[in-house]
């Protein structure tokens, strides 16, 4: 089975954006030790944009070559006119509001998202599976992720947008790696205990 992992930026109250999404107050912490680590560790997922605004070109994708992301998500790079933020991957978004994928590398998802999800996570391969989110497909694919990557940064937001858009469950998670960054990003690893 391959994992389906939610790598995500939040604050350290568990926001992952402001109470409408916006994550921008994140980005001054993304410094060059970070982005040293990210393009190490976890290159896929450096959008295109970011790899051509920091003039890193090609990178071979380690963790993941598959990404799945919300129709809200997606609207960021939409509103960008970027129809394939991540072409370096199979790219997947939910949607039922989308009734033509925007770009030929974007397969829409618009009904049985657990269903396809399983699928996906049962084909072959060595690579995993990037939950990009945002908040609402995260909290209808809750059940099935395998793997939580959380970048905490070190704010405050007091209220936001959530890391699931789900009811209340306490699910145990194993941790399985801390790694901290000087300018105070904390990195958590944890795998889902079944
Ligand atoms: N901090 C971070 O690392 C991070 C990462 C990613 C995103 N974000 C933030 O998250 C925000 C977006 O989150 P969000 O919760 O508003 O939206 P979202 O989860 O990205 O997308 C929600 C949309 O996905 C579609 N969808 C959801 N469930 C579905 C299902 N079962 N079947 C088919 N389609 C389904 C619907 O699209 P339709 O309306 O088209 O039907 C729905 O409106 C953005 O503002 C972004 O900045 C932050």
């Amino acid at each position: 089975m391959r994992k389906l992992t939610y790598f995500i930026a939040c604050s350290i109250d568990g926001f992952i954006g402001d109470p409408k999404g916006d994550a921008t107050t994140m980005m001054s912490f993304v410094d060059e030790e970070l982005l040293a680590f990210l393009k190490e560790e976890y290159p896929e997922t450096i959008s295109a944009e970011g790899r051509t605004a920091l003039g890193l070109g090609d990178l071979e994708n380690r963790r993941f070559d598959t990404v799945i992301q919300g129709r809200g998500s997606y609207q960021l790079a939409l509103d960008t006119d970027v129809t394939s933020p991540y072409g370096h991957m199979r790219e997947f978004v939910a949607s039922r509001s989308l009734t033509e994928s925007p770009d030929p590398n974007v397969e829409l998802i618009s009904e049985n998202l657990v269903g396809r999800v399983r699928e996906l996570k049962a084909e072959q391969g060595e690579l995993g599976i990037w939950l990009c989110g945002g908040s609402q497909l995260a909290g209808e694919l809750i059940d099935e992720i395998d793997e939580l990557v959380i970048k905490t940064y070190p704010l405050v937001y007091g209220s936001g947008m959530p890391m699931f858009g789900s009811g209340f469950a306490a699910d145990a998670f194993t941790l399985e790696g801390v790694r901290t960054f000087g300018n105070g990003v904390l990195m958590r690893t944890y795998s889902r205990k079944r």
